[in-house]
């Protein structure tokens, strides 16, 4: 029986270019998807897969992610002295457990590669959920739930994808697989950032993964891939073939935060698909599209 799954690493270390002037001074993961940052659902979503301890991997900029977490003492004071128990309870709600987050540092934003491999000691050697909290999904079980569901059965690494149009595999980790069966299949390649044409599949690895502490060994080498980047998708190639290697089809809802229309197209869809939020919002859609 494959090793259960009880850490993630959530890697908040990148410059986020694609959305200055916001992420000057924040982190994007604090970027705000209705009523919480984008980081509090990547934390929700590993709790909902069992998945209860988490390393942060940051940059400059982390106090915001820190403080999130933490108790707010005199703002949980004042709301209970107003009597307000739903706010109170949305602010203690946006807590983890004391003792169960570590912030480590990646000093310089070498790639996701490298800030994986910064979490490489508090990890250990078991395996262990990465989130990329900028990629949000929507789905019950959650994604995670889903990969770590997938990993019981078959061990290994096991990573979500999503088909997407080929003039797009220049911007992901792009899957070769075979033998798909319930959606799940086996992984017989991955390149970063493949040009359309050479591109083995269309099958894109959508910033949740399960994977083996071997990971570690193969990025202690530093070395560097696309963009000049050190890349998770090169040290997850080399292990291909070595041990069991699955890419699970996610079929639920999945936003990409990191660009200004995917961010944009989160917030519509999810205050679209929430119940305290749908009837509010269409209308302020139709009075948009009719202004
Ligand atoms: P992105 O590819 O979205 O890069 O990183 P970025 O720097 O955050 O954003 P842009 O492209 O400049 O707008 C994917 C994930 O990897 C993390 C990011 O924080 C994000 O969660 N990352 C990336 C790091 O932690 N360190 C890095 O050196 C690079």
């Amino acid at each position: 029986m494959a090793l259960s799954v009880r850490k993630a690493v959530l890697p908040v270390a990148g410059l986020g270019t694609r959305f200055l002037p916001a992420t000057k001074a924040m982190p994007k993961e604090m970027l705000t998807v209705v009523d919480r940052p984008l980081i509090q659902y990547a934390v929700e979503e590993c709790l909902a897969a069992g998945v209860e301890e988490f390393v942060f991997v940051t940059g400059r900029n982390k106090g915001a992610l820190e403080d999130h977490f933490d108790t707010a003492y005199e703002l949980e004071a004042t709301l209970h002295e107003r009597g307000k128990n739903h706010e109170l309870k949305l602010t203690q709600q946006a807590t983890i457990k004391a003792g169960n987050a570590i912030f480590t540092r990646q000093q310089q934003p070498l790639g996701l590669g490298h800030a994986i491999w910064c979490a490489r000691d508090w990890v250990g050697r078991e395996p262990f959920a990465v989130l990329l909290p900028d990629e949000l999904t929507i789905d019950s079980p959650s994604c995670t739930g889903q990969l770590v569901a997938a990993h019981e059965r078959t061990g290994g690494n096991v990573v979500a994808v999503m088909e997407v149009p080929r003039e797009q595999t220049k911007s992901y980790g792009i899957a070769a697989v075979k033998d798909e069966k319930d959606s799940l299949a086996e992984v017989t390649g991955l390149v970063e950032k493949p040009n359309p044409e050479e591109s083995p599949s269309t099958l894109a690895i959508i910033g949740r993964y399960i994977l083996q502490p071997e990971v570690f060994d193969h990025l202690d080498r530093h070395e560097k891939g696309a963009g000049g980047e050190i890349q998770l998708t090169d040290a997850m190639a080399k292990m291909v073939g070595h041990c069991p290697f699955h890419a699970l089809r996610y079929r639920g809802l999945r936003y990409d935060c990191g660009s200004r229309i995917g961010f944009l197209e989160a917030n519509v869809a999810v205050a679209l698909h929430r119940a305290d939020t749908t009837g509010e919002t269409r209308a302020l859609l139709e009075r948009v599209l009719k202004a």
